[in-house]
């Protein structure tokens, strides 16, 4: 498993959670939006970097896609816009929040297969948190 992210704290925080599940990782800190995975050779590309501009993701997305091998898995999940208004925590920017829409529109060359809002509920809160989940595939072809 190889895990990316641009922040140190990010890296340290999850390398804890790793290391006590006893999972094996390679930890890179590097910016997605330039990040050069190797072409189709990985599975599974789990990304939850949506709190960043729409043109960063649209790069991120595009990286994540080229590591996918055939048949291989990309989940997405993010911030929804829709938690604004119906949603509780996360960023109150817009521009760094997303809609399965536009995931979906960005992830040229995969089978959509999800692409829906999902609710999470949130420690000490009334109101669910307002995510958007998209699960693609590579076809095999
Ligand atoms: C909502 S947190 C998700 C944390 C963790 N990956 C997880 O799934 O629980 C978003 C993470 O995306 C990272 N991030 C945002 N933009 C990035 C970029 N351009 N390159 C690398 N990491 C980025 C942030 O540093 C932050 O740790």
């Amino acid at each position: 498993m190889t895990a990316v992210d641009f922040s140190g704290v990010a890296l340290d925080k999850a390398r804890r959670v790793a290391d006590a599940a006893g999972a094996r990782v390679e930890w890179v800190q590097a910016d997605l939006t330039a990040y050069a995975p190797a072409p189709a050779s990985a599975d599974l590309v789990r990304s939850s970097t949506s709190t960043c501009p729409r043109r960063s993701a649209r790069a991120m997305l595009a990286g994540a896609a080229t590591a996918l091998a055939p048949g291989g898995t990309l989940l997405v999940i993010g911030h929804d816009l829709l938690n604004l208004t119906e949603g509780v925590g996360g960023p109150r920017e817009p521009r760094v929040l997303t809609t399965p829409e536009a995931v979906a529109a960005r992830a040229a060359g995969l089978v959509i297969e999800r692409a829906e809002r999902v609710r999470r509920p949130v420690e000490g809160s009334d109101l669910d948190a307002v995510d958007t989940l998209v699960r693609a595939s590579r076809p095999i072809t």
